[in-house]
């Protein structure tokens, strides 16, 4: 890890990102993706190095690395779109870097989790669940060494209308209300309850594109293919043998409503876990605030009041809170962090 230097003035690091020895490495080695900038001591100010698509030496290279290991090689945080992509693919790299914002964590390990998620959707095969199991563990990670984090991610729910964004709109939900609500929660539950979150809807993805995204009235049989999902997602999680509590209970049991009318097995009161209670919130909330092809979008204040006013089917104890935190304006500091 690169040196932090406690002399770089603030108005440099708001702006500039100072790269570490990891990340350096995982940029081509001959051609640097973006501008470089060093640090000069003596003035206290940046200077432009080397510039995009550049080609360098091995003695450039040499001396960059020398800098970088000084603590004193930067990027523009402009530039951010393009270091992200690099550290998307080496995720655990936000857990030692020192220099990233939460904000910009946050949006790299949404893109990470999100890419990883897609690739296992297509193909629900050990391997690919491996990948996504890796970054999950890095993302749960970075949350249990502050647990303020999940608010960054609570910030940024995507409301675009995929399976992607929906599922990782509930892991986030459905975190934040877990760890909200029970300070004392194990590390081990955080982990499984992220991977359950994320894949609740796993079946979905089995259910042909057309279905999902028809703006007229299903067809019967079209109709017949969506309460199995729960189930079909289960299926294959077995099938891997990764069906763990958590992950059969978010994925059995986000249909699952309190007064008995939800669906598959038509579950009532205390026979629905707490995480399948917290799933079906999160579930919910998330559908609410997207715009879906047969629904225009809420937003989170209205749904989050919607779900409170809903007791006979939601757990209050969860959606009393949910309510809570969008009155109180919790996640509403755009551009922070
Ligand atoms: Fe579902
Ligand atoms: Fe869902």
């Amino acid at each position: 890890m690169s040196a932090v230097k406690s002399t770089i003035p603030d108005n440099i690091s708001e702006e500039y990102y100072q790269i570490s020895t990891e990340i350096l490495s995982s940029f081509p080695k001959y051609r640097p993706p973006l501008d470089l900038f060093r640090f000069r001591d003596d003035i206290a100010q940046l200077q432009p190095l080397f510039r995009k698509g550049e080609r360098l030496s091995n003695e450039q290279i040499e001396k960059l690395q020398e800098l970088c290991a000084g603590g004193d090689l930067f990027v523009a945080r402009s530039d951010r779109a393009v270091y992200s992509k690099h550290i998307v693919k080496q995720l655990d790299l936000v857990l030692v870097d020192e220099n990233l914002k939460t904000g910009e964590v946050a949006e790299i390990c949404i893109m990470a989790l999100g890419q990883k998620l897609s690739d296992f959707f297509e193909q629900p095969v050990k391997p690919v669940f491996d990948a996504l199991y890796r970054d999950t563990m890095v993302f749960t990670e970075y949350l249990w060494q502050d647990k303020h984090r999940i608010k960054s991610f609570m910030r940024r729910l995507n409301t675009e209308h995929t399976l992607v964004n929906h599922s990782l709109n509930t892991l986030f939900v459905g975190l934040w209300l877990l760890m909200d609500t029970d300070p004392t929660m194990k590390r081990r539950l955080v982990d499984r309850a992220a991977l359950g979150l994320m894949l609740h809807d796993l079946g979905m993805a089995k259910i042909p594109a057309f279905i999902l995204s028809k703006t007229t009235p299903l067809k019967m049989e079209e109709k017949d293919k969506i309460p199995p999902h729960p189930l079909m997602g289960a299926k294959i999680m077995h099938k891997l043998g990764l069906a763990f509590d958590e992950m059969r209970q978010a994925q059995m049991e986000h249909h699952e409503r309190l007064d008995g009318s939800g669906y598959p097995q038509k579950l009532s009161g205390e026979r629905i876990s707490k995480l399948g209670r917290i799933a079906a919130i999160a579930d919910s909330f998330a559908a609410m605030i997207s715009k879906r092809p047969y629904a225009a979008a809420m937003d989170a204040m209205t749904a989050a009041a919607h779900l409170a006013r809903n007791t006979k089917k939601y757990d209050a104890k969860y959606t009393a809170r949910l309510q809570a935190a969008y009155v109180q304006k919790l996640f509403d500091t755009p551009g922070k962090a």
